[in-house]
């Protein structure tokens, strides 16, 4: 078992680097945050969104669960949101999943392993109001369609909560979008969720929805 006081030692030469590249980093950091962007990932340790997106401490606001879902009633993520665009004002909220992602696998799979369960029913509502187009697709693409769709469906929810649509409603500029970032390359893929008003929710929705009904 590796010795927990590893990670002090890593820390202290994390720490020191950046102080020596700049050294009033963190004496500036530690007054305010001023982040442009939320992202909403999965939990997966493959997938540390500051280093995907080549953001620094302070540049991102960041919160993960199993499977990137987003549900109207886990005040835990709708108050992650809700700090994020009313206080913090971000510019824009990222929902971005990940192919390969177990939650989703598991849920495709009905696998069982035991409490989590539960939260993976939501990835099961995706599957079961998808299941034409995820069941048109053969083999290891159809865990890659579901985690998409799951990604689209996750940023919906987001463009649907009273905070992002009361922000629009007051004129509020904030841009919801849906990505999927490649484990075997660490790339991100833009899934064309791109939502920046309520009038737009249905409209873009429906197109990206589109595209897989003519892939299908
Ligand atoms: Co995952």
């Amino acid at each position: 078992m590796p010795d927990i006081s590893d990670l002090f030692v890593k820390n202290k030469k994390w720490s020191a680097e950046i102080h020596r590249q700049q050294p009033e980093f963190f004496e500036t950091l530690s007054k305010q945050q001023k982040p442009r962007y939320l992202w909403i990932g999965c939990s997966d340790s493959r997938v540390p969104a500051n280093e995907i997106v080549g953001l620094l401490p302070g540049e991102l606001f960041v919160h993960r669960n199993v499977a990137n879902v987003v549900v109207h009633t886990d005040l835990n993520c709708l108050s992650v949101i809700q700090y994020a665009v009313d206080v913090l004002k971000v510019e824009h909220v990222i929902v971005c999943g990940h192919y390969g992602c177990g939650g989703v696998q598991a849920a495709l799979e009905r696998r069982s392993f035991g409490l989590i369960d539960n939260w993976l029913r939501h990835i099961h509502d995706v599957h079961h109001k998808h299941a034409l187009t995820v069941e048109s697709v053969l083999g290891d693409g159809k865990l890659d369609t579901l985690c998409e769709l799951n990604v689209i469906e996750q940023a919906l929810n987001v463009c649907h909560t009273t905070v992002l649509r009361d922000a629009w409603a007051r004129g509020q500029s904030c841009q919801v979008h849906g990505w999927v970032y490649g484990l075997r390359d660490g790339l991100l893929k833009d899934l064309g969720m791109n939502v920046s008003g309520s009038a737009e929710i249905a409209p873009v929705y429906g197109k990206v929805l589109a595209r897989y009904r003519t892939k299908a």
